[in-house]
């Protein structure tokens, strides 16, 4: 039998190349979802903070930390070999304040030789690769790689009723279409927009494990977070995620 892909797809090249050249006509509200990550930070920007970026890809979650906190430092952590090749000339410019680490999170031993402890792990568009157990594995194993009073956010496609997916669809990309006007000036008509999503999902497949966001809230509670919450959510994305407890 062959091994499953636990990558689910995004070792292809190709895959990889399309989705960081068009990731903007790919997510809704993509800038507004990068920045409330950093909103929700508790830390000064003047602060030499440590952060975990997981599924960290080209580097849009890591380039953003550093562009707010000059002195931070990410360690930037994905599987994809094609990924890294795009991150690595992207973060070359921060020097020291980025570390990568090629890494398999659907196995326990992605942690080894990190350094932390971590003030922030976080995490976009990456985790729903993820089965539900090692996503509720991978709470405990973040948990203890944090140190006290530390955060843990994931930014992430999160399951809703199969009803509203006709209504959310047309009005995400009414929204890409929107903010990739407003960013670059081009007008991209919705039928491009749509043949963009659909082009993604072929041809060798764009397989994940989408989990609904109340079960997700759960294993941050049960791996000890606290304050745990949805801060943020439009449609079927949605930021969520807890604090570790701040020692005594
Ligand atoms: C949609 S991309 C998002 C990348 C980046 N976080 C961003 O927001 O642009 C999904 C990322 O998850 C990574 N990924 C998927 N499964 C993974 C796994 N099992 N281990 C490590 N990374 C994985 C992929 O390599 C890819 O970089």
């Amino acid at each position: 039998m062959a091994e499953p892909d636990t990558l689910c797809g995004w070792g292809d090249q190709d895959k990889v190349d399309y989705f960081v050249q068009r990731s903007a006509l790919l997510i809704p509200k993509r800038f507004e979802q990068l920045h409330t990550l950093l909103d929700l930070f508790p830390w000064s920007v003047d602060e030499p903070i440590r952060v975990l970026d997981l599924g960290a890809g080209y580097g849009a979650v890591t380039e953003t930390i550093l562009s707010c906190y000059p002195h931070a430092t990410v360690t930037w952590v994905d599987g994809s070999t094609a990924m890294r090749g795009h991150a690595e000339p992207r973060l070359s410019k921060y020097g020291a304040h980025v570390e990568l680490f090629l890494r398999d999170l659907a196995e326990p031993t992605w942690q080894a030789d990190l350094p932390g402890p971590f003030h922030a792990a976080v995490s976009a568009i990456a985790l729903h690769h993820l089965t539900d157990e090692r996503k509720r594995t991978l709470c405990a194993e973040v948990f203890d790689l944090l140190q006290p009073g530390g955060l843990f956010l994931n930014n992430d496609v999160v399951a809703g009723d199969p009803a509203l997916r006709d209504q959310f669809t047309p009005l995400a990309d009414r929204v890409i279409q929107q903010q990739v006007q407003e960013q670059t000036g081009e007008r991209h008509s919705l039928e491009e927009i749509r043949q963009v999503r659909t082009a993604m999902q072929r041809p060798k497949g764009h397989s994940s494990h989408i989990a609904p966001l109340e079960p997700q809230l759960n294993w941050w509670r049960e791996a000890g977070f606290t304050i745990v919450d949805c801060y943020w959510k439009f449609l079927n994305f949605a930021i969520f995620g807890g604090f570790k407890p701040p020692a005594d």
